[in-house]
């Protein structure tokens, strides 16, 4: 029996790419930057498989010009980057890596709310371009942590992860949004589900973790800002566009709020003369929550685990579309 051609759009760790390699024929894709649309589309025509990144747009065109694809394992938790409804309606079987970048996004949204808080980018900026002069009694003030209010919008796992962190190790009070209550978080962490209003009118750090979909794109804007305190600091670990960045940035530029810190935008990367890096009060990283070995590891044993199952007619582990299991490609 021939073996099946899976076409990976970037090199993911060995963890994954040597499993995928003993059970089918692999074309990874060598360079660092992305393959365009049209090089991705030629790549996948003839494969059965694909393994994608969350910068690799997956069509419902490029599903047209893939007769045989079976099977589409996205190297991250997200999924925006896949036309989902398409894949189902394609009979193609879409996994993510959900859980195991948990721990590593949940450290990244404490690291930005702690390094916008306590003006970590300028201090160093300043200390390395000789602006440190003295000790100084009124330079560089932060706002304190402990005890105060936390507002995580989507309780999700991340999100719970994040608010774990911060109610046991800084004492915070935990306030969230959610589509639903979450008992765990209520009583594990004594977390409030409130309103989105409620929330920003209260919470002193303000950390989102909800998914990008039609409901929450936008969900951060003038209005929203406005309705923060002065003092609040704002983290964004989940996908650019649930922030309107000219609001942010102008935000942020007039003390609406008093610092941000960002690990996704919209573009990725952000251009580097683009404002938000020219604010001192805006931390902002190269999209790297989940970057750490183990947990780059553990993300391709599960998307090697995805796609394999896929390519076998099993049901993913993780599955983003159980319904196309009625009728999936042969
Ligand atoms: C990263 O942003 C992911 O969705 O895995």
């Amino acid at each position: 029996m021939s073996r099946p051609k899976v076409f990976v759009a970037r090199r993911i760790p060995d963890e994954g790419l040597n499993r995928i390699a003993a059970a089918a024929d692999v074309d990874v894709w060598p360079d660092r930057l992305p393959p365009s649309s049209d090089v991705l589309r030629e790549r996948v025509a003839d494969c059965e498989g694909l393994v994608s990144l969350l910068t690799d747009r997956v069509s419902a065109a490029l599903l047209a010009a893939a007769p045989r694809l079976r099977v589409v394992s996205n190297f991250a938790v997200g999924f925006n980057n896949v036309d989902v409804p398409a894949c189902t309606a394609h009979g193609v079987c879409v996994g993510n890596t959900p859980g195991v970048l948990t721990d590593a996004t949940a450290d990244i949204a404490v690291t930005l709310l702690l390094a916008a808080t306590r003006r970590l980018g300028e201090c160093t900026t300043d200390a390395k371009q000789g602006r440190w002069l003295t000790w100084e009694p009124l330079g560089w003030l932060g706002q304190d942590l402990a005890g105060r209010t936390l507002g995580i919008v989507g309780m999700g796992r991340i999100g719970f992860a994040t608010a774990k962190r911060l109610h046991h190790g800084w004492g915070m009070k935990v306030l969230y949004t959610a589509r639903t209550p979450k008992p765990d978080a209520d009583r594990k962490l004594g977390a409030q589900h409130v309103e989105l209003n409620t929330l920003l009118a209260e919470s002193d750090f303000v950390s989102v973790h909800a998914d990008l979909n039609q409901t929450t794109k936008g969900l951060f804007g003038a209005e929203q800002f406005r309705r923060m305190k002065p003092s609040a600091v704002f983290v964004n670990t989940s996908r650019g566009p649930l922030v309107d960045q000219p609001a942010l940035a102008a935000a942020l530029r007039a003390g609406t709020i008093f610092a941000a810190g960002l690990d996704v935008t919209e573009p990725e990367p952000l251009p580097a003369d683009h404002e938000l890096f020219t604010l001192p009060n805006c931390v902002i990283a190269p999209h790297v929550a989940s970057a750490t070995v183990g947990t780059r590891d553990a993300m391709a044993r599960l998307c090697a685990e995805n796609l394999l199952a896929g390519l076998r007619g099993d049901p993913l582990p993780h599955w983003v579309n159980p319904e196309a299991a009625g009728n999936r490609r042969a």
